[in-house]
């Protein structure tokens, strides 16, 4: 069996300094897949250089899409679309692809797609798209473990979400800029990736209002015109340095960002004692000693992020008293806790409540060991309690990690930290 990369991380070290982080993976993968509603071109700038973006682009092109890939840009041109039949590998790889369904049908008028798998953090059902896309006219019948998705005449739709979904929110209002009429989405999710979404669709010309709120309204429009869209940053990534500033008793700075998208996030670490200051475009958090306990329910925005739950874990684990994390988004969104305990962190999942409430005994300190990441965040988490453990943690299940985080290491390292990719050793051959 060959030998996987790992980053090994050298604990200790306080992490002091201003960043930047890359353009958002989560508004990238949904803009990518609304690219395909317009026979236009698109320039879509400050793409994040990660394999869920390099994903997608060969998805798209496999659709016949024309991807240029930029330093940092791409020009799509998706004027000669394709019938291509998606392999399950494409939409279990990534679970966003399935979100193409509702744009290509509105152009195509039918397309075939495999039934997207559960994945590491939860079974990530798509009924909610189903049942919008179905009520925007679309036919769809599940044969053999693949949907066939025809629709002769797509019209705008009353449309009640029983939660507020971010992918169907995504996919369903994409979907509505291209069906004759008024499409109206009820329970709509409000995250920021929506909002950007929204922006992206208003710059090619679609008609949409309420974006960011829980009722979205969209008028179809016959035609979309050329853009050139800037991808905004990446939220998730500006926390989890943010709270690598934290855990690692420095002084992060993170700039070029949207302090509001973060709110969640800086109250928390605010009640665990840690100094955050706030400026138009940047966030500042500081602490010197060992953060409080707090507890934790992740909703959806403008609660506090799933996304943050697992590295939020990793920073609880040395603080000072029992914390409790409720994930209520995924059922299984727990792969960091044996890997947390294996440094020497004392979580358990809580039995009484319910298999997705962590219980996190605080600890003086974590110890570095040989962990694997088992989802992105995991891997966000294991690298966060990394900084913070006594001596050396090698960190392997990387490909999880490539998946969100663009240049992690010489971001970190950027810091003072001291992270390095140790590549599998390659016997010479005689
Ligand atoms: N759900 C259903 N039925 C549906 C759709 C969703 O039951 O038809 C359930 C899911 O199974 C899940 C919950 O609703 O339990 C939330 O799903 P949602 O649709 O809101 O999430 P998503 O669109 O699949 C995006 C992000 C996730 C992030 C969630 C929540 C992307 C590519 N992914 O997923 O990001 O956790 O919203 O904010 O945008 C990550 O970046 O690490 C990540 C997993």
């Amino acid at each position: 069996m060959s030998q996987a990369e790992v980053l090994r991380v050298e604990g200790g070290r306080s992490l002091t300094g201003e960043i930047t982080v890359s353009g958002s993976k989560n508004a990238s993968l949904a803009i990518l897949c609304a690219v395909a509603l317009t026979d236009e071109v698109v320039v879509l700038d400050n793409v994040p250089n990660i394999s869920d973006v390099d994903h997608k682009l060969r998805l798209l092109s496999r659709f016949g899409v024309k991807v240029d890939k930029r330093e940092g840009s791409v020009i799509l041109d998706a004027s000669r679309l394709d019938l291509y039949a998606p392999q399950s590998n494409d939409v279990n790889k990534i679970r966003t692809s399935f979100y193409l369904v509702g744009p290509m049908v509105a152009r195509l008028g039918e397309v075939r797609f495999p039934t997207p798998g559960g994945c590491n953090i939860g079974l990530r059902p798509v009924d909610l798209h189903l049942m919008g896309l179905r009520r925007m006219g679309v036919e769809i019948d599940h044969h053999n473990d693949e949907y066939i998705a025809r629709v002769d005449h797509l019209r705008g739709a009353d449309i009640v979400l029983d939660f507020a979904s971010a992918g169907a929110t995504q996919h369903l209002m994409t979907t509505a800029v291209l069906a004759e009429g008024e499409t109206v989405i009820t329970n709509a999710a409000c995250e920021p990736e929506i909002v950007s979404l929204a922006a992206f669709l208003k710059s090619m010309g679609a008609n949409i209002k309420g974006e960011g709120t829980s009722r979205i309204v969209v008028q179809g429009v016959k035609k979309l015109n050329p853009t050139n869209f800037e991808i905004p940053h990446d939220r998730l990534q500006a926390g989890t340095y943010l709270l690598a500033g934290a855990i690692s008793k420095g002084r992060v700075k993170v700039t070029g960002i949207v302090p509001d998208y973060q709110m969640a996030l800086i109250e928390k670490l605010r009640d665990t004692g840690a100094e955050v200051e706030e400026g138009a475009d940047w966030l500042e958090v500081s602490l010197k000693r060992r953060p409080h306990s707090v507890d934790v329910t992740t909703t959806p925005y403008p609660g506090f992020p799933t996304d943050m739950q697992q590295p939020l874990s990793a920073y609880l684990a040395i603080a000072n008293g029992t914390s409790v994390i409720k994930e209520t988004i995924y059922e299984s969104r727990g792969g960091h806790v044996p890997e947390l305990n294996r440094m020497g962190a004392m979580i358990k999942h809580g039995a009484a409540a319910s298999a997705s409430s962590f219980i996190i005994q605080g600890v003086e300190s974590l110890s570095g060991a040989s962990v694997k990441a088992s989802d992105l965040r995991a891997g966000a988490a294991l690298i966060l309690a990394g900084l913070a453990a006594d001596g050396t943690t090698e960190i392997s299940g990387l490909e999880f990690i490539d998946r969100g985080y663009e240049r992690l290491e010489e971001r970190l390292n950027s810091l003072g930290a001291k992270v390095e990719r140790i590549q599998p050793f390659t016997p010479e051959k005689v």
